[in-house]
């Protein structure tokens, strides 16, 4: 593996009834609160009222930016930005998933600086400050909750881009399952395939030794696919939203890319797919990750050979280790099919004609983008192309 300093500064409060923690947090920062959230599912489930409840406990001013969309948008950051400035925010607290809570890391750069938000997005300018945000996390899948990412989008500009800074983590994120159980399930399935992806992201890189890091990955993909099915069929059993909710936050908090590197080709790819059709960032990953697999096999058969055998129980005695390797690649697929995951992009009514332009946002940042094979605006034309 490779040198490494790992540093993640956010608390993580978890399990039934934490909420209770949240004036305790807050309070620590100031009384002046803006809650951001989406669309209104917090109103429907009563989150929204037990977190008004829990700010008047510390008797909080509180103003509150709502309709965060799926994607979030810089359009939607700049009201918050305005909110923060004109009555003078101490504290942000995102309820919501992850297109709140990279809102809500945006709206807190943004309120600390002149600079416009996107210029810090585009990664022109970078950070320099932030006001301190919490989060009660109502979706497990992006990991926003314990990381310093954030995904925005410029439906303007059809943009779609990932930015982070040290500044943008959160002091603290509230993890309750029993938030979770009215998740609809496309955004349960949406979410399960975000965290595997996450940790495929990690697991496919060219860095040697580093069998610590593969099987943390390993039992993270085999417990969220031992999960899934009996959570689809019991979406209100806690012990299930437990354990998919502990996997979406280590997916993605740094803990397993330790000494090494990811290859996030595949997010890039599916970023430049929502920013031109706004579709649900699972569902486009579940379409194009086993695409990108087949287009990369070649590079390190032998790290997609351990994925089949270790992650799929492939037996690989034999056989030569490249079908052994498409043999995984084939086992993903088959398994994110069954628990109705989308397939092809057709499934969302992107055709051929829609294949250049989304080329070429995968290239608007940089020329060459991935890590455990370098790719071109060449190879996004043919895995969206196999991916129709
Ligand atoms: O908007 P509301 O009404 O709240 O409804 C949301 C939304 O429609 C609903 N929902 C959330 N919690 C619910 C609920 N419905 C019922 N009950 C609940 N408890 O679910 C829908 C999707 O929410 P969203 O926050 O968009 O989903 P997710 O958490 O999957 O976030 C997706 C965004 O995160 C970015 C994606 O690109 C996308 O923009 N990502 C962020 C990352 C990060 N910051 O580290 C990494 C990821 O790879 C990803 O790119
Ligand atoms: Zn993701």
């Amino acid at each position: 593996m490779n040198n490494f300093t790992y540093y993640n500064p956010t608390k993580l409060i978890f399990g039934k009834g934490q909420l209770d923690a949240l004036p305790n947090e807050v309070n620590k920062y100031g009384k002046t609160v803006l809650i951001v959230f989406g669309g209104g599912s917090i109103k429907r489930n009563g989150i929204y009222d037990n977190v008004m409840g829990k700010l008047r406990e510390m008797d909080a001013t509180v103003f509150e930016l709502s309709g965060v969309e799926p994607n979030p948008r810089v359009s939607t950051v700049r009201k918050g930005v305005e909110i923060c400035n004109r009555e003078g925010v101490d504290f942000i607290l995102a309820v919501g998933g992850g297109s709140t809570i990279d809102c809500t890391k945006a709206i807190s750069v943004g309120a600390k600086t002149d600079t416009d938000i996107w210029d810090i997005v585009t990664k022109k300018e970078h950070a320099k400050d932030a006001l301190p945000f919490g989060t009660v996390l109502t979706l497990a899948a992006t990991g926003s909750e314990m990381n310093a990412g954030s995904v925005i989008t410029n439906w303007e500009l059809n943009e779609k881009h990932g930015w982070g800074s040290p500044f943008t983590f959160p002091k603290f994120s509230i993890l309750d399952p029993e938030h979770t159980f009215s998740v609809p399930r496309d955004q349960t399935i949406y979410g399960m395939v975000d965290m595997m992806s996450h940790v495929l992201e990690h697991y496919f890189h060219q860095t040697t030794n580093t069998p610590v890091q593969d099987r943390f990955c390993e039992a993270i993909l085999r417990t969220v696919m031992e999960t899934a099915p009996k959570l689809l069929d019991d979406p209100e059993n806690y012990e299930y939203r437990e354990t998919v909710m502990l996997s979406g936050t280590l997916a993605l908090n740094g803990m397993l890319n330790m000494g090494y590197q990811g290859d996030w080709a595949t997010h890039n790819l599916e970023h430049a797919v929502s920013a031109v059709h706004d579709i649900p960032h699972g569902g486009g990953l579940a379409i194009l990750f086993p695409h990108w697999m087949m287009h990369v096999l070649d590079e390190n058969v032998d790290r997609f050979k351990q994925f089949a055998v270790r992650v799929f129980d492939v037996d690989p005695t034999g056989r030569n280790d490249r079908d052994v390797a498409i043999e995984g690649i084939k086992a993903l697929r088959n398994f994110w099919s069954e628990i109705g995951a989308p397939s092809r992009l057709a499934d969302y009514s992107i055709d051929e004609s829609s294949v250049d332009v989304m080329a070429d946002k995968t290239v608007v940042a940089r020329p060459e983008y991935g890590n455990f094979k370098k790719l071109t605006r060449e190879d996004s034309v043919e895995i969206f192309k196999a991916s129709l």
